[in-house]
C-alpha cells in the first residue's frame, strides 16, 4: 500500500499520480487534502508518515508545493526517511543506498512528465543493502538519542 499526502500546492500533482498508480495496479491511500483550498502540509504528512510507520502502508508519495515542508515534516516521524527529489539519479539513488521510503515531490518544481517517471523508478528500485545497513543504523541511533 502507497500512502499519498498533499497540500493544496501539490494537489494536482497528486491527482495525476492516483491515475498513474491506478493504471500501474499499485493499491494506495490517499490522506488528503482533498481540494486546491487553501491548508498546512504537516497535517496531512504526519498522518501518511504515522500509516508507514504503523506498517499499514510501505511507501509514501507526499506532494506540497516544493516538497520541501512534506519532508521536512514527514523526517520528524520516527523510522522515516524522506527524500525530496526533482531528478532521475536521486530519486533512484535514494532507494538504492537510502532506503528512502517517502519520496517528496514539488508541483510547483517537477512538470507531471518528470514527476511520473520519479514515482516509477522510486517504486521500482530496491534497496541495496550491504554498507549501505550500517548507515541506517546510524540514523536510527539518532532517533533514539532525541528520547
Ligand atoms: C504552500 O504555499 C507551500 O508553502 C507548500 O506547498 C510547500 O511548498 C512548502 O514546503
Amino acid at each position: 500500500m502507497i500512502a499519498l499526502a498533499s497540500d493544496h500546492g501539490g494537489y494536482k500533482l497528486k491527482l495525476a499520480i492516483i491515475k498513474y498508480l491506478e493504471q500501474n495496479g499499485y493499491s494506495y491511500k490517499d490522506f488528503g487534502c482533498n481540494s486546491e483550498e487553501s491548508c498546512n502540509y504537516a497535517d496531512f504528512s504526519e498522518m501518511a508518515a504515522n500509516s508507514i510507520k504503523n506498517g499499514e502502508c510501505k511507501r509514501g508519495i507526499f506532494v506540497c508545493g516544493t516538497g520541501i515542508g512534506m519532508a521536512i515534516s514527514a523526517n520528524k516521524v520516527n523510522g522515516i526517511r524522506a527524500a525530496v527529489c526533482s531528478d532521475y539519479f536521486s530519486a533512484r539513488c535514494t532507494r538504492l543506498h537510502n532506503d528512502a521510503n517517502v519520496l517528496c515531490l514539488g508541483q510547483r518544481v517537477v512538470g507531471e512528465g518528470l514527476a511520473l517517471e520519479l514515482v516509477r523508478v522510486f517504486l521500482e528500485t530496491e534497496f541495496e543493502g550491504e554498507r549501505h545497513v550500517l548507515r541506517l543504523n546510524k540514523i536510527a541511533e539518532i532517533e533514539q538519542n532525541q528520547k
